[in-house]
């Protein structure tokens, strides 16, 4: 085994450095670490490995570990690099290790660009949307999202337009004698020839009425994912199943892991609801309930301590309203959806008969997901002893609108509510809280 000591005394070796500083700068290193894993934040060192603590753990949330004889130490996780790994099993030479010691030549840094820098796995979260698919990547505490339409339109075939989308630079695919145009394109497309945009997915899951819909979802997966040969980690959003009915989840599910570990991800897939809480409730012990209004569903999910308890979802979300509102006042759902997102605001009183309809059909929506949430509450066999109020955290686009979040408490606090809720809040960027979830656990999984 070695020692502390022992390592202070390598290292000064090695590096030629003065004792003192050799220890004070060991010293640092293990507060640093100390201090992220406490703050929750995984510790990764490139060709060596990761350290990670799932949560947060607050005075009352060690109070509960210790009561259901967990052992503390368990929670905090080393996992071995690849490289490491392969060095320890003795298949892969030593060598290789000694290259990045300091002294080295600039070309043998584990930094160097060409050499070493597209080995190390990385983590990314996506969210597959009825409406817009959503890339999470990069820093852990810095997530950076790119969004792409869940959506596509046909134009006919012909050289001339063929060859004006090449010189636009605008990606397409032929289908018989028809140029599909997907993702964020499409919505340019579909403005101009004043025709609606289709969707791959429906009501949260892949359309089987739509052809050529799975073929449009990988093209438009594909502008966002580009292919990996390091096993990176992947986590995407998949809905919970809708209560009262029966849904093709695993058909869903099954071949969006399936194409995404064919680009060669290691691909997970993480309830949207759970996904909200990952993003939105460190601050919580991850205890809560996540909400995500999208286009084709709401999605629920209670967790405790990170762990589901239920999860469901409804279909009543933005399609909903849009076409329920279409209906009644004989527009098109893509123009109310245009009034919708750009002027509804449901904190004051609509002002024609567009919002009169939208704030009905809003406020429909908002008393089945309640209701629903509160009908799982009381069926549910399994709910934790709570010590405390939980949090409800509402995101998605649907929740966008000025005055979502008093509509939902007013609807919430009319009737009593089988768990104390502490508060009602609202995501911190409700467009991105999935893939932003959608990463944390990917990071999670490293
Ligand atoms: N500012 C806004 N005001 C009102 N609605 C909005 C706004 N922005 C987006 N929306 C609506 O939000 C919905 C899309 O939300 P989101 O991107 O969260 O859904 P999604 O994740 O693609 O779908 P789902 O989760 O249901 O599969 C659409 O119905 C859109 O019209
Ligand atoms: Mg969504």
């Amino acid at each position: 085994m070695m020692t502390k000591k022992e390592l202070i005394q390598q290292v000064t070796k090695q590096t030629g450095l003065n004792k003192t500083l050799v220890t004070q700068a060991l010293a640092s290193m293990l507060n640093s670490w100390t201090e992220a894993l406490v703050a929750g934040e995984p510790i990764r060192l490139h060709d060596f490995g990761s350290f990670s603590s799932p949560i947060q753990l607050s005075h009352q949330s060690v109070e509960s570990i210790e009561s259901k004889n967990l052992i503390p130490r368990q929670l905090v996780r080393f996992r071995p690099s690849e490289k490491l790994a392969r060095l320890v099993a003795g298949t892969e030479e030593a060598k290789e290790i000694n290259q990045s010691h300091i002294g080295g030549h600039m070309s043998d840094m584990p930094n160097n660009e060409n050499q070493n820098s597209g080995q190390e796995a990385e983590f990314f979260g996506l969210d597959v949307g009825t409406s817009r698919i959503v890339l999470g990547s990069g820093e852990f505490n810095n997530v950076k999202t790119q969004t792409q339409l869940n959506a596509f339109v046909t134009v006919p075939y012909s050289k001339f337009t063929e060859n004006i989308l090449r010189q636009n630079k605008i990606t397409y695919q032929m289908s018989g004698k028809e140029i599909l145009i997907f993702g964020n394109e499409s919505e340019k497309f579909a403005n101009s020839f004043n025709v609606e945009a289709r969707r791959p997915m429906c009501n949260g899951l892949l359309n089987p009425t739509e052809a050529n819909g799975w073929q449009i979802i990988q093209s438009i997966i594909e502008l966002l994912v580009k292919k990996t040969k390091k096993t990176d980690i992947l986590c995407f959003s998949v809905p919970g199943a809708p209560r009262g009915g029966e849904a093709n989840l695993v058909y869903h599910e099954g071949m969006l892991k399936n194409f995404l570990e064919s680009l060669g991800y290691r691909a997970k897939s993480v309830n949207e609801g759970l996904s909200v809480i990952f993003a939105e409730m460190e601050r919580d012990n991850f205890t809560g309930i996540g909400i995500s209004c999208g286009g084709g569903m709401c999605n629920v999910c209670f967790a405790f301590m990170s762990v589901p308890v239920f999860s469901f979802s409804i279909s009543k979300a933005g399609d909903y309203i849009d076409n329920a509102v279409a209906a009644v006042t004989s527009e098109v759902p893509t123009r109310i959806r245009v009034i919708k997102e750009e002027s509804l605001d449901l904190s004051r009183a609509p002002k024609d008969k567009y919002e009169s309809a939208m704030h009905i059909y809003y406020e429909e929506m908002i008393l089945t997901l309640v209701e629903t949430l509160r009908t799982e509450i009381s069926e549910s066999r399994n709910l934790p002893r709570l010590d405390r109020a939980i949090p409800i955290v509402l995101s998605g686009g649907t929740a966008k609108p000025k005055g979502f979040l008093e509509k939902f408490e007013k609807i919430f606090r009319q009737n009593d509510f089988p768990i104390k809720i502490s508060e009602v809040r609202m995501a911190s960027e409700p467009l991105t809280a999935t893939a932003r979830g959608c990463y944390i656990a990917a990071a999670y999984e490293s």
